[in-house]
């Protein structure tokens, strides 16, 4: 039986052999949910980007850039990291080079991987589902906040063990307390999160509707996953 295991941070990623393992890499919000959202909305590419310079340098490959420093759209940017930014027309057939506060930086880390899939709750049973197809070892790398564990990205991996705990084994305590915490908050996770860290940052910064949205289940059936030097949405590649 293959085991499910969660890494709060990115910065733990070194107590882990991530070789054969699938990582489900998820930082609900926002840039996990953002690029679901953009590959069900037409994308067809997007690049993870690690600092601002370097994803500044895809426009001149033809590739719409977006950024976010803070939870705030980066200057210079054709885009920041709401996914309602990412509903529009001109996202059809396009490659998108995206940098992000944490959620990039998780998805690059794990790059050792053998395999990278793109989680949120938007998305949560088509993950679930290809997880179950895949059967290897699953480690959930959580995008949390500046290496610091956050309370969103924890609840997708207890949502995500408690739709694949008949048929994978808790490789540790994280898979467990995740599951626990997501059956505290599972009802509303809004009221749950409500305290938070990055929903009061948001709050702050007046971005309430996307937070609504990223804790939306199953709202997309797409399955972005990592192939070569990007991802691509295996559920238009294979058909
Ligand atoms: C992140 O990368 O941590 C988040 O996506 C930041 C945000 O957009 O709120």
């Amino acid at each position: 039986m293959p085991s499910i295991d969660v890494c709060y941070s990115p910065e733990l990623l070194h107590l882990y052999d991530l070789k054969e393992k699938a990582v489900v890499a998820v930082d609900v919000l926002r840039a996990t949910s953002t690029m679901v959202t953009a590959f069900a909305h037409g994308a067809t590419n997007i690049i993870p980007v690690m600092d601002l310079a370097e994803c500044r340098t895809y426009a001149a490959q033809g590739c719409l850039t977006a950024a976010e420093r803070n939870g705030i759209k980066a200057a210079g940017f054709d885009f920041g990291n709401s996914p309602f930014s990412y509903m529009q027309e001109i996202i059809k057939g396009r490659t998108i080079a995206i940098t992000t506060t944490n959620g990039t930086r998780a998805i690059r880390l794990s790059e050792a991987a053998g395999e990278i899939v793109i989680g949120s709750f938007l998305n949560l049973q088509a993950v679930a589902d290809y997880l179950q197809e895949l059967q290897q070892d699953v480690l959930v790398v959580c995008a949390g906040w500046k290496g610091k564990f956050n309370l969103e990205d924890t609840l997708f991996a207890g949502a995500l063990v408690e739709r694949l705990r008949n048929t994978f084994s808790f490789a540790n305590d994280s898979a467990q307390a995740s599951l626990y915490l997501y059956q505290i908050a599972k009802e509303d996770l809004l009221t749950f999160l409500w305290q938070s860290s990055h929903v009061r940052r948001l709050e702050k910064l007046g971005i309430h509707e996307d937070i609504e949205f990223c804790l939306q289940y199953d709202v997309y059936n797409v399955l972005p996953v990592w192939r070569h030097d990007r991802l691509v949405d295996l559920a238009v590649i294979t058909n």
